[in-house]
């Protein structure tokens, strides 16, 4: 049985008078029978942010992080930058990096490799664009980004590992996969996590949805067999409309 996990991802949002904000009336509006919770907020709040959080349900990832250990990088993050600052989870491979910052499913790779010998949890992202939706390669196109960003990934390693089906088309443009458009991929991704390593390993993963989940569509999506949680951007800005969608879903 698989736990329900919500993480929120802040994007480039929210200065640290804001993140201690909105973090409080997080910690306000949930209580202990709610699920499990990831909030992702930019560099600069993730050392407030892990302060605020001790002793609540509320974990802390970071949206990004860079594959080497240390060195002239400028501009980069490290994992044990995150470490230390207190983080448990590491977003990566989301598609804005893919497409804004040309990452590849190779560099994406490199990236889960670095978390995993870190001790961080890698939420990876894959998720085709309407483009290629409507080219009918959906699922060449996600099979190609888990398969190569799991590349010489263990089987051990991958049961820890949190991946996040976000359809491109769907994220931030209010126009949200159907359920069953939905589940039909994550299916899918478990199928494949089934032939790389084994039922048992499948059906351990977590595999989140993304793509404008809100208050009002988080219960149909959550409900769905494979469909473990969900990646929340826009909604996640505000307590309300994230709370909302925790409370949407129960274990
Ligand atoms: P959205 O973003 O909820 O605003 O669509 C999701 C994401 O990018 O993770």
């Amino acid at each position: 049985m698989r736990n329900k996990v919500i993480a929120g991802n802040w994007k480039m949002n929210n200065s640290i008078e804001e993140s201690v904000k909105l973090i409080s009336e997080l910690k306000q509006g949930l209580n202990e029978t709610d699920i499990k919770v990831i909030i992702c907020p930019p560099f600069t709040s993730l050392e407030t942010a892990n302060a605020l959080i001790k002793g609540s349900q509320i974990e802390l990832g970071a949206q990004n992080m860079h594959n080497e250990t240390s060195g002239a990088f400028t501009g980069e993050i490290s994992a044990s930058m995150l470490k230390s600052v207190g983080c448990k989870y590491v977003i990566l491979g989301h598609s804005e990096r893919r497409a804004i910052f040309g990452e590849s499913n190779e560099f994406i790779n490199k990236k889960v490799h670095k978390a995993l010998s870190e001790n961080l949890i890698p939420i990876l992202c894959v998720g085709e664009s309407l483009e290629e939706r409507e080219k009918n390669i959906t699922k060449d196109v996600v099979k190609k980004q888990l398969l190569v960003g799991l590349d010489s990934v263990s089987s051990d390693q991958a049961e820890g590992i949190i991946i996040a089906y976000e359809p491109v088309w769907a994220i931030g443009t209010g126009k949200t996969a159907s359920p069953e458009q939905a589940q039909e991929v994550h299916e899918f991704i478990r199928t494949l996590l089934e032939e790389k390593y084994s039922k048992e390993t499948a059906e351990k993963v977590i595999i989140q949805y993304g793509g404008s989940v809100k208050p009002e569509n988080a219960f149909e999506l959550l409900s769905q067999k494979d469909i473990d949680g969900a990646l929340v951007g826009g909604a996640c800005l505000k307590a309300d409309s994230f709370l909302g969608i925790i409370k949407a879903v129960k274990n």
